[in-house]
């Protein structure tokens, strides 16, 4: 991709620039809960956004995906977003800076990159992450640390592209290790690395390839029902509600309310099993609480969808450990725990089902756990 990135830098730009990339994501465990302040267990994946950028010397951007083979340009002193959504990330990324008070003078960028769109994998956040490493490293002499430089990620979707999310993505996305995963607390944004190597077993994305738009999707009403319950039990976030609080409420919150907040202070446990679990070496446990994640992200908290329900059902018929929905929901992968001498057998008998099912296959994608936000080369 380097190769490619440079040719075109050239092409368009002459000469060359610095190469920065970062990571999409999976998430183990924990969903829907960094905006509840609850805890989530990402980690950054092999599949990155690559970019090559180098100062300009105006107050101009151009930049020019290779992908969708298209151009943008914007000032930096205009407040006006550019008409094409993928360069609105990189404007959003511009102006949560400026708005901060760092640095960002202009310049010229190309990129291009393999993380799967729509598919769950923040293949934005990656986007975002690849940008705000990028010029932090370019104008601000690395002065913003890389919490603010996830959370100018965040903003640059809340402002920018309509999506209320959580930190989880752009977390993930900037302090993503290679081998990895990260229990970060989204109250306290406390995190620990925790070494995931699963002797025997092997994490396995399939991709139902049913789009998911966060855009429209229902991700921000899920989030105003949990701001409703916690509301209404008096408490800041879903994080600090019991299940006994909840159902002392019962009667004055709707029953759509009731479940969505229901799922999320059963998902803040889970995640606090799972560590648990991994540190006996107990993958076994762990898929259980992948399923019940699954279970409840379908009946209670609404994200799921036909094509995904009929891959759990498959993990499950296939003796997979665990299997569940990831990410914001509404399409995209199954992420599947799965035992070495049963991996065979279920991506073919996945494939084959789905197919006949959809008249398509589901695509798989093997989970390395790799580096977050880096710079590639000078
Ligand atoms: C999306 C959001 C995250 C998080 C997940 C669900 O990926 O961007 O902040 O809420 O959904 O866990």
């Amino acid at each position: 991709m380097k190769e490619k990135i440079q040719a075109e830098f050239n092409k368009h730009f002459g000469g060359e620039g610095t190469v920065y990339a970062s990571a999409g994501r999976i998430n183990l465990i924990g969903e829907h809960t960094d905006y509840n302040g609850g805890y989530v267990f990402p980690g950054a994946i092999d599949k990155v956004i690559m970019a090559e950028i180098r100062p300009n010397d105006t107050d101009k951007v151009r930049v020019y995906s290779i992908d969708i083979d298209d151009t943008a340009e914007f000032g930096l002193n205009e407040e006006d977003a550019p008409k094409q959504q993928w360069a609105r990330y990189i404007f959003g990324i511009c102006r949560e800076i400026l708005k901060r008070g760092g640095v960002v003078k202009g310049f010229d960028a190309v990129f291009a990159g393999n993380v799967p769109l729509g598919a769950g994998l923040s293949s934005s956040a990656a986007l975002e992450s690849c940008f705000a490493f990028a010029l932090n490293d370019l104008f601000n002499g690395n002065n913003i640390d890389k919490f603010e430089l996830a959370r100018i990620g965040q903003s640059t979707e809340h402002n920018y592209c309509g999506v209320n999310c959580g930190i989880m993505d752009q977390f993930a996305s900037v302090f993503g290790k290679k081998g990895n995963l990260m229990r970060l607390d989204c109250r306290s944004m406390e995190f620990e690395y925790f070494p995931f190597n699963p002797e025997g077993y092997k994490l396995v994305l399939l991709d139902s390839v049913v789009k998911h738009e966060l855009v429209d999707s229902p991700y921000n009403k899920r989030r105003q029902s949990c701001e409703r319950v916690a509301k209404r039990l008096g408490v800041e976030t879903l994080r600090d509600a019991t299940k006994e609080a909840l159902d002392a409420a019962k009667s004055d919150i709707s029953a759509e309310d009731y479940f969505r907040a229901k799922f999320v202070i059963e998902e803040k446990e889970r995640v606090l099993d799972v560590c648990d679990a991994l540190n006996r070496g107990d993958y076994e446990t762990v898929g259980q609480l992948m399923y019940a994640t699954h279970n409840g992200l379908s009946k209670d908290y609404e994200v799921s969808c036909e094509e995904l329900d009929f891959l759990n059902d498959i993990a499950k018929e296939c003796g997979v450990t665990g299997s569940r929905i990831m990410g914001g929901g509404f399409g995209g992968c199954t992420i599947n725990l799965v035992a070495d001498d049963k991996y065979d057998n279920f991506i073919a008998e996945a494939k084959k089902r789905f197919n006949e099912k959809y008249g398509h296959e589901p695509k798989v994608y093997d989970v390395v756990i790799s580096d977050g936000a880096h710079k590639v080369s000078e």
